[in-house]
């Protein structure tokens, strides 16, 4: 049984911030690739408005296709109510919503302070009803933004117990930028925790500044299993200065296969869908070392 639980958010904060876009047809072939790796979860696009990011104009297509593949959660983010009631009709299982401890990201990202995008949230609570899809908060910039440059943990913290209360089912922590480092991350998802318990979720790093494994081990350490991360490490948020791609999945999957935690996902299938992903988008650079080295003689993958 996996012990790690791996959202896929490539074609969703990989393509957002991709100088190519990857036509709609191709796009697909690549998430059913992604789905047949054991994956659990997918975010697969965001709604937004289409001028504001061409490349999720066809993210309610994106959904539908995607609810039609096996053993896989269909994930979107939506910034807004709008983008929410978007998500609800195009049939996401997951919606989550970027909520930035940053006031001048948040600002920049979604234009509204945090506090107004927890209002957005607590709304989107309150739509959903009893059966409605799954709704998470991902605290962005959480451990330091390029506008604002220090975020505070209290912040932090405070925001985190705001969106709990709001009523979400969980919160991520989110490296936007890259400027996590392992004791950071220990200390404040361990403050987190201490507020919220196992309402936090999710880690969503970000490897800027090369930390992201590492990062990605000290969250473990404190108790985390989930873990966003994208393949060939594309990503970044386009209204965040500086921002580049998240941790590597392949990379992510290597470290806990390698340390006997299981993932449930097959490294034969990632390179297959990570090889599809390249020629689609031949033109972006990728990045991953164990795509480049290989996995190590007498390798064996987690029980
Ligand atoms: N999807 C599609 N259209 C939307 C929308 C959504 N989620 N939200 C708003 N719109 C439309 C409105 O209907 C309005 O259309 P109109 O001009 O035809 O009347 C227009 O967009 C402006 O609406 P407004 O509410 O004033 O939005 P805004 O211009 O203040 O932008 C956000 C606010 C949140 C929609 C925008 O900043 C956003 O999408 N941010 C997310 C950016 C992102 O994806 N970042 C990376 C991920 S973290
Ligand atoms: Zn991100």
């Amino acid at each position: 049984m996996r012990q790690i639980h791996i959202c896929e958010v490539g074609p969703r904060d990989g393509l957002q911030n991709a100088h190519q876009l990857m036509p709609t047809e191709k796009k697909k072939a690549w998430i059913k690739a992604i789905s047949e790796t054991g994956v659990e979860e997918i975010e697969v696009g965001s709604f937004v408005p289409p001028k504001l990011i061409p490349a999720m104009a066809d993210t309610a297509d994106i959904v539908a296709y995607s609810l039609t593949l096996k053993n896989i959660k269909t994930v979107a983010l939506a910034p807004n109510v709008k983008g929410f009631e978007r998500a609800v009709a195009a049939g996401a299982q997951k919606i989550t919503f970027p909520v930035s401890a940053s006031r001048q990201h948040s600002l920049a990202n979604v234009r509204m302070e945090p506090e107004q995008m927890v209002e957005q949230v607590r709304k989107c609570v309150e739509l959903r009803g009893k059966i409605g899809p799954e709704i998470e908060a991902g605290v962005s910039t959480a451990f330091g933004c390029t506008m604002q440059g220090e975020v505070p943990e209290d912040d932090v913290v405070k925001l985190a117990v705001m969106l709990a209360e709001a009523g979400v089912d969980c919160v991520a922590l989110a490296d936007t930028v890259g400027y996590a480092n392992p004791a950071q991350i220990r200390r404040v998802f361990r403050r987190v925790k201490a507020e919220i318990g196992d309402k936090l979720e999710a880690a969503h790093l970000h490897n800027t500044r090369g930390l992201g494994l590492a990062n990605a081990l000290a969250a473990y350490e404190e108790g985390v299993r989930h873990f966003d991360s994208s393949m060939g490490g594309l990503g970044g948020c386009p209204f965040a200065p500086g921002a580049s791609g998240n941790v590597i999945t392949e990379d992510l999957v290597f470290m806990f296969e390698s340390m006997g935690v299981p993932t449930g996902i097959d490294f034969g299938k990632l390179l297959e869908a990570r090889k599809l992903m390249v020629a689609s988008i031949p033109d972006e650079p990728v990045y991953g070392h164990m795509a480049l080295a290989g996995l190590p003689k007498g390798f064996r993958a987690a029980a």
